[in-house]
């Protein structure tokens, strides 16, 4: 009798571990939230202000497990966890979607938004809040956008001019459209996941890279990067993504709380992550170990005007209606 109830109980838990629900009544709900970068980033603050929030109001239904760093997924597997409901909370980089949406591609083109105030705008309008269910037919469903900031690029030498590039090998995220950008102006690139890129540097396999302030500064990037040009070329934030069936199994009203925490770490996520990059680039300087150089209004719009040919590339992809309500964001109304 006793065996007999050890082995339904066992059935029971191995299905409960492998079943999708939050549902269980007496277990609290446990939220493992995975990413690659480090505590001390607008992503990394975002996911611990989440957790303190959660556990100091519904502490006891719902645990929050913050893994950073890529210490128990990287980039290579982690959506693939998520959708495997092996991981409940993610915040990759917009580029890291390409498989699962192309529409998302419009954050990564080229000197298409004049700053981070524009992404901002684009991401509340409706065709920017459409794009967080761009994926729920592949598991994965949006609940927010955070900023990390904009991207520069770094590298052995001042890159004023597009011609500057030509010849370099440079790191690039699992982005089709960032792969273009460089084969356009004559370089290399290589898609390395993010926990491999000092590495990469430091052995020569590449030369370059790009990646914003509080990156560069919090992976030691720098420390091997002669020059970093002040290019604010392309946005890099985060879509908050979440395993749709799993998200939905949250009773109602406890997930009406989450979604409340996260609205408001949203808040202070992107109100916070300007004002890190700012500071992250004071840091870099005050070691005087790379030298940083701004693009001038011409030099910039003259990377614009060469770039312009990759947004032709991949509209189609993303859509001529979306990649308009991209460009209109830079005005500023
Ligand atoms: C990168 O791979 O460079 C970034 O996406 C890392 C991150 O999450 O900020």
């Amino acid at each position: 009798m006793f065996k007999t109830f050890i082995a339904v109980a066992s059935c029971v838990l191995a299905l409960a571990s492998t079943s999708l629900s939050a549902a269980d009544a007496t277990a609290p709900i446990v939220i493992k939230f995975s990413h690659v970068v480090a505590d001390d980033t607008p992503k990394g603050q975002g996911a611990l202000l989440f957790k303190k929030l959660v556990e100091q109001r519904l502490g006891g239904q719902v645990q929050v497990e913050v893994h950073p760093n890529s210490s128990l997924f990287g980039d290579a597997d982690e959506l693939e966890a998520l959708r495997k409901n092996e991981v409940q909370l993610l915040a990759p980089s917009l580029a890291k979607f390409e498989q699962y949406t192309k529409q998302l591609q419009v954050f990564d083109l080229p000197f298409l938004f004049d700053d981070l105030d524009a992404v901002n705008r684009f991401q509340k309008r409706a065709k920017g809040r459409q794009l967080l269910r761009s994926m729920e037919s592949n598991d994965i469903v949006g609940l927010a956008y955070w900023h990390n900031g904009m991207r520069q690029f770094s590298g052995p030498r001042a890159l004023r001019t597009p011609k500057d590039a030509a010849g370099l090998a440079f790191r690039i995220q699992p982005s089709d459209v960032i792969e273009a950008q460089f084969a356009r102006i004559g370089a290399t690139s290589a898609k390395i996941p993010f926990a491999e890129t000092l590495a990469a540097l430091q052995s020569g396999k590449v030369q370059a890279s790009e990646n914003t302030w509080s990156n560069l500064y919090s992976q030691k990037l720098y420390t091997v990067q002669p020059v970093i040009t002040e290019s604010n070329h392309g946005a890099l934030d985060y879509m908050l993504v979440s395993n749709p069936r799993f998200w939905y199994s949250i009773p109602h009203a406890t997930r009406t709380q989450l979604e409340a925490i996260i609205d408001e770490v949203t808040f202070a996520v992107n109100h916070a992550a300007e004002e890190q990059n700012r500071a992250d680039r004071e840091r870099i300087v005050a070691t005087g170990k790379t030298q940083v150089v701004s693009l001038s209004a011409e030099e910039r719009q003259a990377w614009r005007e060469a770039m312009r040919p990759v947004w032709k590339q991949f509209e189609p992809n993303i859509g001529e209606d979306i990649l308009k309500a991209a460009e209109i964001v830079n005005r500023k109304k």
